[in-house]
Order: C-alpha cells, then structure tokens, then sequence
C-alpha cells in the first residue's frame, strides 16, 4: 500500500515508476472516476520524455505519444464497455512502446496474462491509496524495484 498525499507526490510515484519501464511494458489503471488515472497517466508520460500534452482518450479510445527513448500508448476502454471490437490491440501491445490502460476491465479478452495493474483508491480531494499487483515473475520484479525506490527518501 502506497500513501499519496497530493498531486506532488502522485508525481513523484510516476517519476519513479517511469524510469523502470521498459518496452512493452502493459500497466492497467484501475480506480473510480476521479480517480486519477488519467492524472497518473499524464505524469507517466511527462517522465518518459512525452512533451505532447496527455489528454483523456476517452473518445478516441487509444492516442500514442513519442517519449524521449519510448513510444506511450494510453487506452481508455470505457466507451467499449458491452463491446467485443478488437481494435488491433495485438499490434499496440507488441510494438515498442510503454502501454497504460484505463477501464481494462472492458477488454479482458484482449489482455495479455502479464501486468501490472495499479489500483489507485480515492481518500480526500487530494489523498490516494495506491496498490499495485503484480500477474507474472517480470512484473513482480518491476513492482519490487518501484516498491523498493519509493521507500529510499
Ligand atoms: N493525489 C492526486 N493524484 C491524482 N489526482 C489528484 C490528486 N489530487 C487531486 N487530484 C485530482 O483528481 C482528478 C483526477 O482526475 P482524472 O485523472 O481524470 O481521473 P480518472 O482518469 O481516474 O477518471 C484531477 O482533477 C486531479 O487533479
Ligand atoms: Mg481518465
């Protein structure tokens, strides 16, 4: 469990998460609506070298962006809630970028088995309590180095 006091902080979560993340990487938001997973996702991509500004792709459903070494795709799933369309998610997820998915929940038939999901729970206006967890060895070790980093003041 990961204490957020304020956006600063979130801030200082991504920096940290973002300098472990490799290509191909698939990271699953999940978290109510308010949440901040676009937020986090915004902050992801700031310390990835992304400097486009990151916004909901809530209508687009998936938007790319051109990070220093990595390319980011952000997918909101929310609008293919009920929905069975294959959007060509295979091409997204192998091709040599960092993928963050918000509502993944609406396309678990496309996901692979790996990631890491990040479970960001709202507690006042500014605080969050964060979770991740880990589906496979390579992603319980990226959750330990970001577990461990965080820790390090
Ligand atoms: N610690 C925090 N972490 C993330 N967002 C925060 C935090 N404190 C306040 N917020 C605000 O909460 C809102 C989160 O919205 P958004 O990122 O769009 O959520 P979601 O994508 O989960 O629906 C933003 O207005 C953001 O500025
Ligand atoms: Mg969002």
């Amino acid at each position: 469990m990961i204490k957020i006091k304020n956006l600063d902080e979130m801030e200082r979560f991504a920096s940290i998460l973002a300098k472990h993340l490799a290509a191909q990487d698939l990271i699953l938001l999940n978290g109510d609506l308010g949440a901040g997973k676009t937020t986090l996702t915004q902050f992801i991509g700031k310390h990835m070298g992304v400097r486009r500004n990151i916004n909901s792709p809530t209508f687009n459903i998936i938007k790319s962006y051109q990070g220093t070494n990595l390319k980011l795709h952000h997918m909101d799933c929310y609008r293919l809630e009920g929905s069975d369309d294959d959007l060509g998610f295979e091409e997204y997820f192998a091709d040599e970028a960092v993928i963050v998915i918000e509502w993944s929940e609406f396309i678990t038939d496309f996901l692979p088995t790996t990631h890491l999901t990040i479970q960001i729970n709202t507690i006042t206006e500014n605080e969050r309590v964060i979770e991740l967890k880990a589906q496979g060895e390579y992603y319980k070790n990226l959750k330990e180095a970001v577990e461990r980093e965080l820790s390090i003041d």
